[in-house]
């Protein structure tokens, strides 16, 4: 049976007291719903439907994705009314998942199990709390489920259950919509519950099947920021956990950042204080240093990255040397034994086998040969106000310091350029180039006096 995962991302908020409606929040860099519909995909839904209330506009706009249906729930009427919104959209002969739009960090494996588990009966995901104040209790007969009651209309007795309900739910979508239909909202707090198709169920003859999550924070609900900073922390441990598992060592696992995929090698090292955003890969043996940004990149095998870089969309080869302070800008493609000093800026630029970039220098639509040695503060003046230039230095150059490389310009295979020159013509293969003011020393000159 096809599956369809029901999203529900109707609620406010309020707690979070932010413009950015709840579900939008960042999560690892991403929006709170956003996790759970990359897990909807992964866990083979063939549908996922959100139910989308508050900041309505603003949460489709963020998932613009033709492959997602939306059901607007105007009004919040409970979660009952939520689901309800989205029948319309679900075809019947499917089987529907609930899950909650606030809820990021339940795993692809425990929805399997609970989609494993229950068949065509009706599924119910549980789990057993310490402090189970505020959520639904899960009332059973023996070891039958019979209900789930809302802590506010439940009594003494049942307050002291510590099986809550998770919220997740499973039924097929025939059976689920009859029993919608047949809801009431005669309760304290007024709303159609989702909760109460589980009587429902029963005093229909439909086994209730419970699954328990093992984890508490996987169906950690997120309403406010300190929810989020917890629930944050909860999933860079789990990432950080399976990293270490597969080999890599971290300096301290509580100080790094993972806010999408990281990829690594055998015997990678990572010091506090790093960044990765985006797809990362970090090839073996690889160190990175501590506080580091690394956005969309790949280190290749045994380079290091010293401290204080900032590192976007680029890659470098293997045994190369970055940093400490280099900034590699989107699309620099760096290859083997290279290094890339301090205070370093590149962008957009190529450098080949074995060249040095060591200090305060930017280069910029540059392409670089091999065992070029570019020194201090080398500038590609590749702007001219209107259009970008390339910048060409063949293989075995030596660019003096401070010279300014005026382009579209190049300089040949083994040529060397003068300190302080400022290059706008082509300097020729294996000879010296000089650009600059010859100097004088002024025989005559006296230093001026204070006048008294
Ligand atoms: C719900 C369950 C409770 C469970 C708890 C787990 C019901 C009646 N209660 O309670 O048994 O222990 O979750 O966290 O189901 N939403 C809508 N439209 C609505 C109402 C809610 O889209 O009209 C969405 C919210 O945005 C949220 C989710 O449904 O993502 C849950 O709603 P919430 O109000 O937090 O339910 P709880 O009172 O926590
Ligand atoms: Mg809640």
């Amino acid at each position: 049976m096809s599956i369809t995962i029901v999203i529900l991302a109707a609620g406010q908020g309020k707690r979070m007291n932010s413009a950015l409606p709840k579900v939008l929040q960042p999560l690892a860099g991403k929006p709170l719903l956003a996790h759970v519909i990359d897990r909807s995909r992964r866990v083979g839904a063939d549908d996922i439907c959100i139910v989308y209330g508050h900041g309505g506009d603003e949460v489709r706009a963020a998932f613009d994705d033709p492959e997602l249906r939306w059901a607007l729930q105007a009004e919040q009427l409970g979660t009952g009314h939520a689901v309800q919104q989205a029948m319309p959209e679900t075809d019947e002969g499917n089987r529907v998942l609930v899950l909650y739009g606030d809820v990021p960090l339940l795993t692809t494996e425990t929805m399997t199990r609970l989609l494993d588990s229950c068949g065509n009966d009706v599924g119910l995901l549980t789990v057993g709390m310490a402090d189970p104040f505020g959520y639904g209790r899960i009332v059973r007969e023996g070891n039958v489920i019979v209900r789930s009651v809302e802590e506010c209309d439940a009594t003494e007795d049942e307050k002291r259950i510590m099986e809550v309900n998770t919220g997740v739910m499973c039924c097929p979508a025939d059976r689920l919509k009859d029993l919608l239909e047949r809801l009431d909202n005669d309760n304290t707090q007024g709303e159609y519950y989702l909760t109460d198709v589980i009587a429902m169920a029963v005093s229909d003859g439909v086994p209730v099947v419970g699954v328990k999550a093992t984890d508490q924070v996987e169906i950690m609900g997120i309403n406010d920021k300190r929810q989020l900073a917890e629930a944050e922390r909860a999933l860079q441990r789990r990432r950080v956990e399976a990293l270490m598992d597969a080999g890599v060592t971290f300096a301290d696992p509580a100080r790094v950042d993972i806010r999408g995929q990281l990829t690594c090698g055998k015997d990678v090292f990572i010091d506090v204080n790093v960044v990765f955003e985006g797809d990362v890969t970090l090839g073996d043996g690889v160190r990175i240093e501590m506080n580091n940004l690394l956005r969309n990149s790949k280190i290749g095998d045994g380079t290091v990255v010293r401290a204080h870089c900032y590192i976007e969309e680029s890659g470098t080869g293997g045994h190369c040397i970055i940093g400490p302070y280099a900034r590699l800008r989107p699309d620099t493609d760096i290859a083997e034994n290279v290094r890339v000093g301090n205070f370093v800026e590149i962008k957009k630029s190529r450098i080949a086998d074995g060249s040095k970039v060591n200090h305060l220098t930017y280069i910029g639509d540059a392409t670089i040969g091999q065992d070029v040695n570019v020194g201090a503060g080398t500038i590609t003046c590749n702007y001219d106000g209107a259009n970008k230039h390339q910048t060409v230095i063949g293989d075995g150059a030596f660019i003096g310091s401070g010279v300014q490389l005026v382009a579209p310009v190049e300089v040949g295979k083994g040529a060397t350029i003068g300190a302080g020159s400022t290059i706008s013509k082509a300097a020729p293969d294996d000879r010296l180039t000089v650009a600059r003011a010859r100097q004088t020393t002024v025989g005559f000159w006296k230093p001026p006096k204070k006048k008294s």
